[in-house]
């Protein structure tokens, strides 16, 4: 069908807009979509629904905007299962696990690199991520932090540089010149291929004054921060994030209760990562106190081969309702609209004309099922910018109920 036809998506139980004051969640019942041009055109009720070139028929069913995945470390080699499994059986997280992933991927070939990219992005789709973030830092020297940042333009334009992941093997002596490097040639290396710049802050990677001047160095490069903060214990990584201007602290699951003025005065979203809690054996973030303070707050899966090998939203909005204490509809919406302010994107994450549509239909009557049903595949169709990606616009019969 040629993209400027319009298609109506009719008989939709519940229809997720997001599209209430300031972009709250809001959802309308017994509705319509129609998508034109990419975009969404018109939402409505589906006995008001004018009519379009093409017709789906959602049978009751639920869609939320496509999840907007904030957060996410695909471009690497090689596995940590076994370190998951000691894990499991009582060993602490470290951030040193990294390098083990750093010597795969540096060994790798770019067409290895770019396969396991390429899946999990599909993994992704499936499971109804429309955007999501890419990082670096498995690389640490110029030519493979260059390249993990190539590799990743390739698939997405929110592309992160985070060559201040931990300090790699040969500067283990010299912490604060691989710093110089990181905010110098590595910089000038990478930034072409980037929007973002991130550093790992935390005991045992880069501490506050390292963690400043490497955001420094990527703002003057036109580049917007990003900041893994106070993930493993307390620490100043809420605070340099604030500082600095970030749009996004991410993990926030140790924060003292100046950590979470600053992230409720400041425009920094506090973005979740529970996927990674689940693969620690940490304490989740406490998403309730941060809620009930006024922080925006973004989910996202951190999907990485060390702390969180998951790539599905779904699973950390289960996660999230279950063990953070977030209500359904909180969780849906910071793993969609949450996810677009810490992108500071307006495009996506909500389902208003003129968005992009970006859209989800699930095999469930209310987006309520992606926790009530968890690791349950409920994701039947997916549109990217207007165009059927995933899944199948015809329906089974009787689908929508329980
Ligand atoms: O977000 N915190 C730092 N980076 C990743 C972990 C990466 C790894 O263990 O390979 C995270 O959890
Ligand atoms: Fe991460």
């Amino acid at each position: 069908m040629p993209e400027t036809q319009s298609t109506l998506i009719t008989g939709i139980g519940q229809l997720v807009t997001n599209d209430a004051d300031q972009g709250a969640y809001a959802a309308l019942a017994d509705a319509a979509l129609i998508i034109a041009d990419g975009e969404v055109a018109w939402t409505g009720p589906a006995s008001r629904a004018p009519a379009a070139d093409a017709v789906v028929d959602a049978a009751g069913r639920a869609v939320l905007p496509g999840f907007a995945d904030s957060h996410a470390h695909l471009v690497f080699a090689g596995e940590r299962s076994a370190e998951f499994a000691a894990r499991m059986a009582g060993r602490p997280y470290r951030a040193g696990g990294i390098l083990v992933t750093v010597e795969a991927t540096r060994a790798a070939s770019d067409a290895t690199l770019r396969a396991n990219l390429r899946r999990l992005v599909a993994e992704m789709l499936r499971q109804g991520t429309t955007t999501f973030e890419c990082k670096s830092g498995y690389g640490l020297t110029v030519p493979d932090e260059a390249r993990a940042l190539a590799l990743a333009a390739e698939v997405t334009p929110e592309v992160t540089y985070l060559g201040a992941h931990v300090v790699p093997p040969e500067f283990a002596g010299d912490p604060a010149g691989y710093v110089d490097l990181v905010r110098g040639p590595m910089l000038d290396a990478c930034a072409p291929s980037a929007r973002w710049v991130d550093v790992f802050c935390e005991d045992g990677a880069f501490g506050a004054d390292a963690a400043a001047a490497v955001l420094a160095a990527g703002r003057a490069a036109g580049l917007g921060a990003r900041v893994h903060a106070n993930q493993l214990g307390p620490g100043p990584g809420v605070q340099v994030a604030a500082e600095a201007g970030a749009a996004s602290a991410d993990h926030c699951t140790f924060l003292t209760d100046a950590d979470v003025d600053a992230l409720a005065s400041t425009p920094v979203v506090a973005t979740l990562l529970p996927g990674a809690e689940f693969g620690t054996r940490q304490p989740f973030p406490d998403a309730r106190r941060l809620l009930d303070a006024g922080v925006t707050v973004a989910l996202a899966t951190d999907c990485n081969p060390g702390s969180s090998f998951t790539s599905s939203m779904p699973f950390c909005i289960a996660l999230a309702v279950r063990e953070m204490r977030m209500t359904t509809e909180e969780a849906v919406w910071a793993a969609t609209a949450g996810g677009a302010r810490a992108l500071r994107r307006t495009d996506i994450g909500h389902l208003a004309p003129g968005a992009r549509a970006d859209l989800i239909l699930l095999d469930a009557p209310s987006h309520a099922y992606l926790a009530y049903r968890p690791g349950v595949p409920q994701i039947a169709a997916v549109w990217q910018a207007g165009r059927l990606v995933a899944g199948v616009s015809t329906p089974a019969a009787g689908a929508a109920g329980p």
